[in-house]
């Protein structure tokens, strides 16, 4: 087990307790079933109300789960894929500093291709150019997912792409909210962000060992931090009500698999047929650039078959961007 994950004895009594959700479950028997003692499992028990989870001590009866909880752990992840690939094993963190450094830790045996990290909070949660990611306990999705894909290191930009349509799919099932994708993989919802995306990897000049997925979703903040306020927002603040984290999870990781699969199957140009057609930014959009140190105004003018994104500037020039960051203006 990697250091400092979630004890799977912790896993087994969330199970154990959403197993028998509604009735009262004794001490002893749970202590019995998963193999701690009891005052490690009443230690448990207030770790996980700590999280939110609604856990009913009944004197000298036991404990009862209120309504089924909203933590990711392994067993209930699993519970909701029980054939996937993208999700077959599941590491799991109350607390780390960033799922994406987790995850590259990890070697071939440890982390093979499908493997999730997933933290209910990051303390130093790592977003693109250097920023950080703000991951609020038990409100959003922090997830790494490992792939080890049989491609070639220039295949990672449209990995990118690939999970940005990932998530603008899973969004859009799992709340009915209409996303958007701002280039190269932040979902938007009514012009705010509400997921971003770090891709990191592992390679050599010719051969990717392993590309980390790390995607933060912001799925039941009820308010998010004043500086992140006017370009930052969440599943709930746009919707008005909550999201069980597991079903928008569950939904991310079949999204995953299923466009991973459309990308072996069918080649790059299909990831930019999907991400072409989920965003606003492809075509049209008048956009302020930021890249390698330029900053200039143009606009959109489509994808190339490697997913960079094509700029005709108000200087007339055309650019081609492989990286850096966009914004509309309106
Ligand atoms: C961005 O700047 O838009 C990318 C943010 C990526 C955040 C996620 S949260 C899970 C994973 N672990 C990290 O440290 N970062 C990514």
């Amino acid at each position: 087990m990697t250091t400092g994950t979630t004890d799977h004895k912790i896993d087994r009594l969330v199970h154990l307790l959403a197993k028998n959700a509604t009735v009262v479950v004794p001490g002893p028997k749970i202590a019995e079933e998963i193999g701690a003692s009891r005052s490690t499992v009443w230690e448990w028990i207030e770790k996980l109300r700590a999280l939110g989870v609604a856990i009913k001590g009944h004197p000298r009866r036991g404990y009862q789960l209120e309504k089924l909880p909203d933590v990711l752990v392994p067993s209930l992840v699993r519970a909701e894929l029980p054939h996937a690939e993208i999700g077959h094993k599941i590491i799991h963190f109350f607390r780390t500093e960033s799922t994406n450094s987790a995850a590259l830790e990890l070697d071939a045996q440890n982390g093979p291709h499908g493997t999730v990290v997933i933290a209910e909070e990051q303390t130093a949660g790592r977003g693109r150019l250097g920023r950080n990611w703000y991951s609020e306990k038990s409100s959003g999705i922090y997830a790494s997912i490992v792939l080890r894909p049989p491609l070639s290191p220039a295949a990672a930009p449209i990995l990118t792409l690939l999970a940005g349509v990932a998530v603008h799919h899973a969004v859009g099932s799992a709340t009915g909210l209409e996303a958007d994708i701002r280039w190269p993989n932040d979902v938007l919802v009514n012009g705010k962000k509400v997921c971003g995306i770090l891709t990191e990897m592992k390679a050599e000049v010719d051969r990717l060992h392993m590309v980390v997925l790390g995607i933060g979703i912001n799925v039941n903040h009820s308010s998010m931090p004043e500086e992140l306020r006017e370009i930052a927002t969440s599943l709930a603040l746009e919707s008005g009500r909550s999201y069980s984290r597991l079903h928008v999870l569950a939904e991310l990781l079949r999204s995953v698999e299923h466009y991973y699969h459309m990308l072996l199957r069918e080649g790059h140009a299909a990831i930019v047929r999907e991400w072409s057609a989920a965003s606003s930014y492809a075509e049209g959009k008048q956009v302020r650039v930021k890249a390698g140190g330029n900053d200039y105004s143009g606009v959109t003018v489509g994808l190339d078959a490697s997913g960079a994104l094509k700029i005709r500037r108000d200087d007339g020039l055309q650019e081609l961007l492989v990286t850096g960051e966009i914004s509309e203006l309106r």
